[in-house]
Order: structure tokens, then sequence, then C-alpha cells
């Protein structure tokens, strides 16, 4: 998304600027041209040497300066960007922005520019608090820029609260939103992902190797496209998501019980998650103690939360998954049909690069229609992005009527 994507990065003068850095090379890790701007003030907190070396251009400070002017002028750059990001932003600058001042290289190139503007604020908590800076975000929010919401925690000035600038992994998530189509806005999506973990007593439960790695691309390219995404997910390692309301449960009763209640408010639902078929009929409130040689564990069925979403259907697209070790196509179209879902995606698990714990898929997406789609080895977040390129056409389809 970032790939071949040209970025201008505005760095102001705050005691953040340094965090900038990480910023320019997140940004070019993800294969974008960055082409940094500083204002004379972030000079003072880190030298225009490290930016240009780090993202290989040339780091314009001056409006007047004669030689970057003609090799790369503020208009030039204001027209090539993809998107422009001012991290971290001053009170000052987002002041004359606000104000249509441009009296230096950033203002005057932001001020030319028709590509999106993120900005990432960073100052003290006072400051952010003020009214007038206040005022002056939400007339930029009017105007169409989009502000990062920054961190709240201890400030470089001593003071806590808001204010803080934000991770940099945030604002590359923020910026890969900006790039990505809307195609999804409007959409509430609501997606399942991770395992569950079915308690046997206080130190031992049933489960099963899902990461939850392919529910948190879903849920995070559902998100930069657009949608409103809330995420049920059993225990994993990963991180919440930015931007993402996600409910963490363990068991798939749990599971069902968080599904169940946010499922009215959603449009598309995707299952990803590995539910465990059964769980322990009694757990054990103490532990169980070793014993005789060999000893046998009673199991009742879970809900299958999947059916259940499928008989209250409606007219949203529900996606499903399906992990087999073998007979994948039969088995995959025999559960779209059961559990009355618009597309089933197939892995077959037992395949190297496919399903649990690892970071790519191979998978068969197959619709209702009979029509059975190959998506061959990749990254699990181009299979996200390709499954959710699905949906759109069936929403778009449903709109149409034809479905
Ligand atoms: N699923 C669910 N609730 C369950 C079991 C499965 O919601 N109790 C969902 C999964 O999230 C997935 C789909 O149903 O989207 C298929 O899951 P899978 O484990 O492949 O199939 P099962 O229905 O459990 O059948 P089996 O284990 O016999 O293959």
């Amino acid at each position: 998304m970032l790939n071949g994507k040209q970025i201008v990065l505005g760095v102001t003068g705050g005691i953040a600027a340094y965090k900038a850095v990480e910023l320019l090379r997140l940004l070019t890790r993800g294969e974008a041209t960055v082409h940094v701007i500083m204002t004379r003030s972030a000079t003072e907190f880190v030298t225009p040497l490290t930016f240009q070396t780090l993202s290989m251009n040339p780091v314009n400070t001056e409006l007047f300066n004669l030689i970057s002017e003609r090799e790369i002028g503020h208009i030039s750059l204001a027209d090539r960007a993809d998107l422009f990001i001012i991290a971290p932003a001053t009170a000052n600058v987002i002041g004359k922005l606000a104000g249509g001042i441009a009296d230096d290289m950033l203002t005057t190139t932001v001020m030319a520019t028709r590509a999106p503007v993120l900005i990432a604020p960073a100052m003290n908590v006072n400051m952010y608090q003020n009214p007038l800076y206040r005022e002056n975000e939400e007339k930029l929010r009017r105007h169409g820029f989009r502000l990062v919401e920054p961190a709240r925690g201890m400030l470089a000035c001593g003071w806590e609260g808001e204010g803080k600038f934000q991770e940099p992994a945030v604002i590359v998530e923020e910026a890969r939103r900006a790039l990505a189509p809307q195609d999804l806005a409007g959409e509430r999506f609501l997606v399942t992902a991770g395992p569950t973990r079915e308690e046997i007593d206080p130190v031992r439960f049933v489960s099963n190797h899902s990461s939850g790695k392919m529910g948190y691309a879903i849920a995070r390219a559902a998100w930069r496209r657009g949608a409103e995404v809330a995420l049920v997910s059993g225990p994993t390692c990963l991180e919440n998501p930015w931007g993402i309301e996600t409910v963490r449960v363990e068991s798939a009763v749990e599971m069902r019980d968080a599904v169940m209640a946010r499922l009215p408010a959603c449009t598309v639902v995707v299952k990803a998650a590995a539910v465990a078929d059964y769980r322990p009929a009694t757990r054990s409130a103490g532990k169980i103690k070793k014993g005789a040689e060999t000893m046998v564990l009673e199991l009742e069925k879970n809900p299958d939360i999947l059916a259940e979403v499928g008989r209250a259907k409606g007219d949203r697209v529900v996606v499903g998954f399906a992990a087999e070790t073998g007979e994948l196509l039969e088995n995959a179209r025999m559960k779209l049909k059961e559990k009355n879902v618009d597309l089933m995606v197939a892995n077959d698990v037992s395949q190297a690069g496919a399903g649990f714990n690892v970071d790519t898929n191979i998978a068969k997406i197959l619709h209702r229609d009979g029509t059975v789609e190959e998506l061959s080895l990749m990254e699990k977040e181009l299979m996200a992005e390709a499954i959710l390129d699905r949906v759109v056409a069936l929403r778009l389809k449903m709109t149409r009527g034809e479905e």
C-alpha cells in the first residue's frame, strides 16, 4: 500500500522531531519514496543530514533556496505527493495552516497540494487543550485534513496528559488508511479471530494452533478501506489493532455471546476464528491431580457460532473459513450450504505455507453459485485484501438487487 507512493514528510520544531526519524524508517521500509521538508526550528532538534541520509532524497528547509527550488520546487513537490504527513506538528504549524498562512517551505507546499494531509500533533497538554488550538484543529478537520489523535502519557515538558506524539507505527497505519481506496466506507464489520480456550481446570485448557493472524489482517484491511470494525478475538499474542474495537474473549461460549450481541449493528461478518468444537463437560474448580494410568476427559459440543449467524443473516454479507486436511472442496461446499454463508475461504491446513501460525496462506474461495477461485500462496495481508475485494463486489451486487 505504501509501495511506490510519494510521501512528503513535514517535520516541525518539537522535541518529538527525533521520533519522525523512526517514522521515516517505517515509511521507507514499506517502500514509499519520502521527501522531507523541515521547518527552521525542526533543524534545531535533528539535523537535515539525518533525514537526508535515511530518505536518500534532498531535505528541503528553505523556501527561497535557489538550488533546491531549481532541483525540486515546492509546487512540483506539492503536485507529485500522494500523501502529506506532518509529524510532529506543533501548535504553531497547525495555527498557521488553519489561518491560511504560507510563509515557509512546509506551509507553502501544504497550501499548494491536492493530496490528503495527515497531521500528527505533539505538544504540551495545556497547549493541546487551549481553546484556540482546539478551534484550529476543528477547522482543519472541517476542511478535510486528517488528524492523528495524540497519545496520553508523560510529556517531555514534565507534564502528564494528552499531547504526546503518537507511535510511529500508528501514524503509518493512518497513512495506509489515507492511501487506501475507501470502498468499504459505511460498512460495519464484525470479525472473529484466533482460537478459543476451553478450560479443564484452573491450569489447563483445550485449544488449537490458530495465531489469529488471518482475522487480524482482515480487520485491519477493512478499517483501512473505510469500514468501522469490531474484532472479537480469542487469546492471541497480537496487539489490539489501532482504530478497531477489540473484544477479548476466551471460550467459544464467550465468543458466541460477544458476536451475537454485535450482530444487529453490523453489515458484514467474517468468521476467521478457529472455534473449539467441544469443551470439557465439567470444569474442575481445583487442579486435577495425577492418579490412574489413563484418564478420560468428557467433552460436550460448543455452539456453532457461524451457523447461528447464518440463521440470522438477513441482508448481511457473511464470510466463513473452512480449515481442512483432506477433501477440501467437498467439505467447504457442505459448510457453505449448511451455515448459509456467501463466501467460504477454504484452506488445506496440512499444506506448507497455509493455515495456522504462518504469515502466508493458500486458499480457495467458494461462492454460493458454485464458482471456485484459487488464491495461490501469498501473505495473509494480501489475502485479506483479496477477500475484501470479493466482499465489495458482493455488496455492489446486493445494492443493485442482483443477489
Ligand atoms: N465455526 C464456528 N463455531 C464453531 C465451529 C466453527 O463459528 N463451533 C466457524 C469457524 O469460525 C469457521 C467455520 O465455522 O468460519 C468453519 O470452521 P471449521 O473448523 O472449518 O469447521 P467445523 O464447522 O468446526 O467442522 P469440522 O471441525 O467438522 O471440520
